[in-house]
């Protein structure tokens, strides 16, 4: 695999207070952890991971558009956006790479609002209910996905 593969890791809102947030349902993992663990796959993975979070939908928006012509890949955890944001949904339907969404909460054990994504209509997958382990099995997939691209080409 090509060691160019630039990944870009989205957060949305409220991400920033993982580890004291709702532990009984997050868990104590902060947003920093995740961002190691990431970072240590992805060079294990022969990728390079570009880190945000934003608590603000039109900061997510540019970011996803901002992937077109500077990352190969996207791993998006939009948080309560997903339940809402069409014109993130449209964000990533445009963007023109592949998107893997993950949560790190089982949403399909949670209240039904949670039940659906707009995102899951525009991404490659979603991977739920796994925690911090959800990122490193996007990144995994995106892997995957790369790889089978290159054998088709
Ligand atoms: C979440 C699930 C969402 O429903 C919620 O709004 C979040 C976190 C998750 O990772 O489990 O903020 O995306």
């Amino acid at each position: 695999m090509s060691a160019t593969h630039r990944i870009l890791v989205l957060n949305g809102p409220n991400l920033n207070l993982l580890g004291t947030r709702e532990p009984d349902i997050y868990g104590r993992v902060t947003l920093d952890d995740i961002e190691q663990a990431c970072l240590d796959h992805a060079q294990d993975l022969d990728m390079t991971v570009d880190f945000r979070q934003s608590n603000a939908e039109g900061e997510l928006i540019s970011w996803v558009q901002e992937a077109r012509d500077n990352h190969h890949g996207i791993v998006l955890n939009a948080a309560g956006y997903s339940h809402t944001s069409i014109a993130l949904m449209d964000a990533v339907k445009a963007c023109g790479v592949p998107c893997v969404e993950v949560h790190l909460s089982n949403v399909l054990r949670r209240e039904s609002f949670r039940h659906h994504s707009h995102i899951a209509l525009a991404a490659d997958g979603v991977i739920i209910g796994f925690g911090a382990r959800g990122y490193l099995l996007a990144l995994d997939a995106l892997a995957m996905i790369f790889a089978d691209f290159e054998d088709d080409s």
